[in-house]
């Protein structure tokens, strides 16, 4: 409902100028820290997602782990962990991607998809688009479907949103700011 989105929108705090000049930086942890906020926006994923034939969940390192685990909980699926480099035990895929200034990697365990895996990607922000696009990668070169993306905000005006649509992934955003 419009009541409980404002309500998670509401929780989320701004920080001007973090983490440089001129950014707004949306701040999950003040939604964290909200219990009834918190509960609301992974019960929109479950309402979102149950019974959808996802066979995996995967959260990218860090703050998709918060939302991605209790979600994959809740939906009783396995909930498996795209990480930053060397984190992740034992072998691995990599893919790197563009930032703004430089590239980064992500990695995925070799065995934690297999062909014909429907995943539902989580991650609490949507921006450029860039990270996203990286986890899906990981899980197509392994034979999975990475069919839905889920985030709890999009800044749509940073072209993420586009990005993803054009992969052919859904994205599903629960608030959205300029
Ligand atoms: C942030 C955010 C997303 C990503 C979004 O993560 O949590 O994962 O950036 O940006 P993009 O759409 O332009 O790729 P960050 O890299 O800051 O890592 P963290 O979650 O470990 O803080
Ligand atoms: N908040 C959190 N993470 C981000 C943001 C933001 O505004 N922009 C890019 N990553």
């Amino acid at each position: 409902t419009d009541s409980t989105m404002s309500l998670i929108k509401d929780s989320i705090a701004t920080v001007p100028d973090y983490p440089k000049a001129g950014i707004m930086f949306r701040d999950v942890t003040s939604l964290l820290a909200n219990p009834a906020a918190f509960q609301a926006t992974i019960e929109a994923f479950i309402n979102a997602y149950k019974d959808k034939g996802f066979t995996k969940v995967i959260g990218t390192e860090s703050r998709g782990f918060i939302f991605g685990a209790p979600l994959a909980y809740e939906l009783g699926l396995p909930f498996i962990p795209v990480r930053k480099p060397g984190k992740l035990p034992r072998e691995t895929i990599s893919q790197s991607y563009q930032l703004e200034y430089g590239q980064d990697t992500l990695e995925l365990h070799t065995d934690a998809i297999v062909a014909g895996d429907k995943v539902l990607l989580v991650d609490d922000l949507l921006a450029t688009g860039g990270t996203i696009e990286a986890t899906a990668k990981l899980v197509e070169r392994l034979g999975g479907h990475a069919t839905d993306a889920a985030f709890v905000v999009s800044l749509p005006e940073l072209g993420g949103e586009k990005r993803v649509a054009d992969l052919g992934i859904k994205v599903l955003k629960l608030v959205e700011f300029e």
